[in-house]
C-alpha cells in the first residue's frame, strides 16, 4: 500500500496565518521527513510564496478562480498561485463552493498549468459527479462534521466506503481522500481501513496546543 496522504488545510485561522503559517508548514515538513508520510499544506494565498520557498513539502492553494488573465480585480488567477510556488489546489471546498461547470473549468485550467487537483465533495452523489471530471483526488467531507471533532469514519463509515466504491467504478484513476473531524492516529487509520488513501484536516491540528506533536501523533499509527 502507498504512503498515506495527509492534507493540512490552513483555512483562515490566525493560528495558521503569516508567521504562524510558516511555523506550521515547517513543523509539517519535519513530520513528513521523520515519518515518510506525504503531507501537503494549503496556506492562504498571501502566505503561499514564502512557504513554498522555505519548505520542501507540496504547497497547494485553497481555491482558484476560473478566470483568464486580464481585468478581474480581486480574483485568484491560477497562473499566479503557480508562480507563487503552489503545485496544486483545492476546488469546491465546503467553505468555498462553486458550481459544477466551475469545478470542470478549474480542473481543466489546473491540468493545463500542471497543477494537481483536489475536488472536495459533500456526499456520495457529488463525489461520483466529481469523479467523471477526472481530478487527481476527490475528498469527501460531510459538512456537518467539519470542525466538529467527530471523525467522518465514526458516524458515517459507509459514506467513505461507498464513495470509494462509486468513484472507482466510475474512474479508477481518481484517488479518494476523506475529511471532517479528523484529529488522531486512530481517525487516520480508520479512514485508510475504509479504503481512502488519506485525509484532509484542519482544526484538530491547527488548534492543538502543540500542532507539530499533534501531527506526529496522527501519522505515527500508520
Ligand atoms: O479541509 C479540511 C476540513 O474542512 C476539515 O476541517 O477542522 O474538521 O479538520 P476539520
Amino acid at each position: 500500500k502507498e504512503t498515506p496522504i495527509v492534507i493540512l488545510n490552513f483555512k483562515t485561522y490566525l493560528e495558521s496565518t503569516g508567521e504562524n503559517a510558516l511555523k506550521l508548514a515547517k513543523g509539517s515538513e519535519m513530520v513528513a521527513e521523520e515519518t515518510g508520510v506525504n503531507i501537503m499544506v494549503h496556506p492562504q494565498y498571501a502566505d503561499i510564496y514564502r512557504i513554498a520557498h522555505e519548505v520542501n513539502i507540496p504547497v497547494l492553494a485553497q481555491h482558484i478562480d476560473t478566470i483568464d488573465a486580464g481585468g478581474h480585480t480581486g480574483s485568484i488567477l491560477p497562473e499566479c498561485v503557480k508562480e507563487a510556488g503552489a503545485v496544486g489546489t483545492l476546488i469546491n471546498h465546503s467553505e468555498r463552493r462553486v458550481e459544477l461547470f466551475e469545478i470542470d473549468a478549474a480542473i481543466k485550467k489546473a491540468d493545463s498549468l500542471g497543477l494537481s487537483t483536489v475536488v472536495c465533495t459533500n456526499n456520495i452523489e457529488t463525489s461520483s459527479a466529481a469523479a467523471t471530471l477526472n481530478p487527481d483526488f476527490v475528498a469527501i467531507e460531510p459538512p456537518e462534521l467539519i470542525g466538529s471533532g467527530i471523525p467522518v469514519s465514526k458516524p458515517e463509515p459507509e459514506i467513505v466506503e461507498k464513495t470509494v466504491e462509486s468513484i472507482h467504478n466510475i474512474n479508477p484513476e481518481v484517488r479518494v481522500l476523506c475529511g471532517a473531524g479528523i484529529s488522531t492516529g486512530d481517525d487516520l487509520k480508520a479512514a485508510i481501513d475504509l479504503g481512502s488513501e488519506g485525509v484532509l484536516l484542519a482544526s484538530g491540528i491547527i488548534l492543538a496546543d502543540d500542532p507539530k506533536k499533534a501531527l506526529l501523533d496522527l501519522v505515527s499509527k500508520i
